[in-house]
């Protein structure tokens, strides 16, 4: 035990509340007061953190509120081809407060892909998955695989039109993999197409395995990031510079700064959250389709098949190519590149406000192609937006793949050794 350790408990024992009696009961049999202490309020954040900052903490209360409106929803849904539909209906219907669970839901699936992208394109500004934050850049990633594999199985379960036939399209996908494709497809589905026993299974995986695999990266996510420390909208790495009681000279403690901070996020967030749940539940389709209100015909496709919003810049590129087996090669690879940002940048700096010309336009243009697949993704092919995919496909893939060239000969501009901060 720390001799500073040691001084915090006997002050505990000297307090004369009974809540710190208990927290010495509890120190001396599990470490609270030093996680506690460790892990936030004597876990240093760079003073300069700024809006893009909120996104963490917010994926983490969609995620609580993911597992918790989705324990609600499976107290009452069936499981089953035969009635999952109409147990849906039911609770929108017949179960109290039902409507407001689904659409909690329903929204929260949204909502986590926005906060989650944003979190992610901060990633992208200030270069916080370079050195030393790889790991937790790639248990970021492992968590965004583990959300579209969540969305998507979820996605399934009401078994509606365009669950059904969206779940069709994206499992006969894997049909396009040389050689085992049939066979693979049939074992996902564990039927010749898409039926009771694909639901059962989607239905486990979505509320048991993944749930667990999320929460448990969720973990060595901040695992990761509290071994590293925090970045910033500098890029300057704030334990460089240490006062004489060994901490950062720009950190301050995460709570109460940041606890504080993120209230203000929290609150934004959760007006909008509530604005979208009452007002517009559905998003104009957007966020429950249209088609999903018909139930699983499979005799019968929806009008226009789309996936979700949140997978229709993927959608996009598979629909750009003309075969089949590249598009969805294509596809894969698009999500994966991601992956391997932190060996393909070879940037000098890591933040865009010290980056060159060069890095600014392949980073804004990637970003205006991603919005711009993922509009063309939601639209029904014309020959226009085909072409116009494959142009933004191309940018796309540029973003990644010239990377190493363009990072590597940018001008860039002298990164201070202290973090730039305006006191508000
Ligand atoms: C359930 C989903 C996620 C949760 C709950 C989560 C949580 C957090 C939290 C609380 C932070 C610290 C606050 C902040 O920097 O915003 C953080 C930082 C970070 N996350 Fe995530 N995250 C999630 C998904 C992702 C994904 C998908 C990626 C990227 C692939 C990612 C990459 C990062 C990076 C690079 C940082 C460090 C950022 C910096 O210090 O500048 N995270 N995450």
């Amino acid at each position: 035990m720390s001799s500073s350790n040691a001084a915090d408990k006997a002050a505990t024992k000297s307090g004369d509340g009974k809540l710190s009696g208990l927290t010495t009961w509890i120190d001396e049999r599990f470490p609270l007061t030093a996680l506690w202490k460790s892990q936030v309020a004597e876990y240093y954040a760079p003073k300069n953190m700024n809006f893009w900052y909120y996104f963490g903490s917010l994926a983490l209360v969609v995620l609580v509120i993911q597992i918790l409106s989705g324990l609600f929803l499976t107290m009452n849904y069936k499981p089953s081809s035969a009635d999952a539909f109409g147990s849906v209906e039911y609770i929108m219907r017949d179960v109290e407060w039902g409507w407001l669970i689904r659409y909690i839901h329903s929204t929260g699936a949204s909502a986590f892909f926005i906060v989650v992208y944003l979190h992610m394109f901060r990633a992208l500004l200030y270069g916080s998955y370079q050195k030393p934050r790889e790991l937790l850049w790639i248990f970021g990633m492992l968590i965004y695989f583990a959300l579209m594999a969540e969305g998507f199985f979820g996605y399934l379960l009401p078994w509606g039109n365009m669950s059904y036939w969206g779940a069709q399209v994206i499992v006969s996908l894997f049909g396009a993999i040389p050689v085992v494709g049939d066979s693979l497809t049939e074992w996902i589905r564990g039927d010749f197409y898409i039926s009771d026993v694909t639901l059962n299974r989607f239905f486990a995986l979505h509320v048991v395995a993944i749930p667990f695999a999320l929460v448990f990266l969720v973990i060595a996510h901040l695992m990761a990031l509290h071994e590293v420390g925090s970045n910033n909208p500098d890029g300057v790495e704030i334990k460089k510079v240490k006062g004489p009681d060994g901490i950062p000279l720009d950190g301050i403690a995460f709570h109460p700064y940041y606890t504080v901070k993120d209230m203000v996020g929290l609150g934004v967030f959760l007006i909008l959250f509530a604005l979208v749940i009452f007002f517009a539940p559905t998003m104009g389709g957007y966020f429950l389709e249209n088609a999903n209100f018909d139930p699983a015909n499979s005799l019968q496709t929806p009008p226009h098949i789309a996936p979700v919003w949140y997978f229709t810049p993927f959608y996009a590129i598979l629909r750009a190519v003309p075969s089949k087996p590249l598009g969805a090669a294509l596809m894969g690879i698009a999500v994966v590149l991601f992956v391997f940002l932190p060996w393909l940048d070879r940037g000098k700096v890591k933040s865009i406000r010290y980056r060159g010309p060069l890095f600014k336009f392949f980073l804004y243009s990637f970003a205006i192609s991603f919005v711009a697949l993922g509009y063309l993704g939601l639209q029904a092919p014309t020959p226009a937006y085909t072409m116009a995919a494959r142009v933004f496909t191309v940018i796309y893939f540029a973003f990644f793949l010239l990377m190493p060239w363009y990072s590597s000969i940018d001008k860039t501009k002298p990164v201070p050794t202290r973090v730039t901060y305006h006191a508000h």
